[in-house]
């Protein structure tokens, strides 16, 4: 058997049918690829309108050696494993640091894609917060007209809320309504715990990280000053 989308012959990594392939609906039922898993994730990563940028992060492509964790339980000895049972048990993550550069991002794309291949006949949509909420202000649509459309989604991941003030309220929607719909949330944040119950309320706040985990990332990586160094900045130097 050979992968749909890269050819590779292969045995063991068969996958069945394609539900991220729009093209493999045809008239009177789904025609079955099978792709590699490797593929197969691209496709979700894409069909999620995932920046480019971050269409190959993944649990494999981090350094888990740069970040240090912390829960509202304390110090999180596996980022990896706590992430990963998140995901399985769908419940909402919070990645928040005050750096920028630590990899927030990039693990709130890795925890999305595999998100999506664990739900794979259910749709996800990465949201730039800052890109779209320009764009909203822009194109004059009504925020129910956008609320719809998020909402329509099973699993949003929300990159960098909390620059938009202008929108918390918006914001503050979804995360009711994504909470009472028991939808998967994958937040990214520079603001911490405090500014969060600011920003959205500590009804809402309080229920996701009830059911969710607020994780706090800090780099280890440290120079000589002393001074915390993000990977962005460590490879900047290489
Ligand atoms: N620990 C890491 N291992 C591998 N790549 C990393 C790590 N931390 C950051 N990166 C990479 O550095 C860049 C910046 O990370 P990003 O996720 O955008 O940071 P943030 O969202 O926290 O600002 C990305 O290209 C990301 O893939
Ligand atoms: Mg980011
Ligand atoms: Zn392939």
């Amino acid at each position: 058997m050979r992968c749909a989308a890269c050819n590779t012959p292969s045995d063991d990594v068969v996958d069945n049918l394609s539900p991220f392939d729009d093209t493999a609906f045809i008239i009177g039922g789904y025609e079955y690829h099978y792709y590699c898993r490797t593929c197969l994730e691209l496709i979700a990563a894409r069909r999620m309108k995932m920046p480019v940028r971050y269409l190959h992060s993944r649990f494999t492509n981090f350094d888990w050696t740069c970040v240090d964790a912390k829960t509202t339980a304390g110090t999180v000895v596996d980022l990896q494993k706590l992430l990963e049972t998140l995901v399985q048990e769908n419940r909402p993550i919070v990645l928040q640091a005050d750096e920028v550069g630590i990899g927030k991002t990039h693990l709130a794309a890795a925890c999305a894609v595999s998100w999506a291949m664990m739900n794979r006949r259910r749709d996800a949509l990465f949201v730039d917060c800052l890109s779209w909420f320009s764009r909203l202000a822009r194109s004059g649509w009504k925020f129910n007209e956008i609320l719809e459309e998020l909402l329509w989604h099973d699993m949003l991941v929300l990159d960098d809320i909390g620059r938009e003030p202008e929108y918390q309220d918006h914001v503050k929607l979804v995360l009711r309504e994504f909470y009472n719909q028991r939808k998967m949330l994958i937040i990214t944040s520079n603001l911490n715990r405090g500014m969060f119950y600011d920003r959205f309320g500590m009804e809402i706040v309080s229920r996701l990280f009830e059911t969710g985990q607020f994780i706090t990332l800090t780099g280890t990586v440290k120079t000589t000053s002393g001074r915390t160094v993000s990977y962005r900045e460590q490879l900047a130097k290489k």
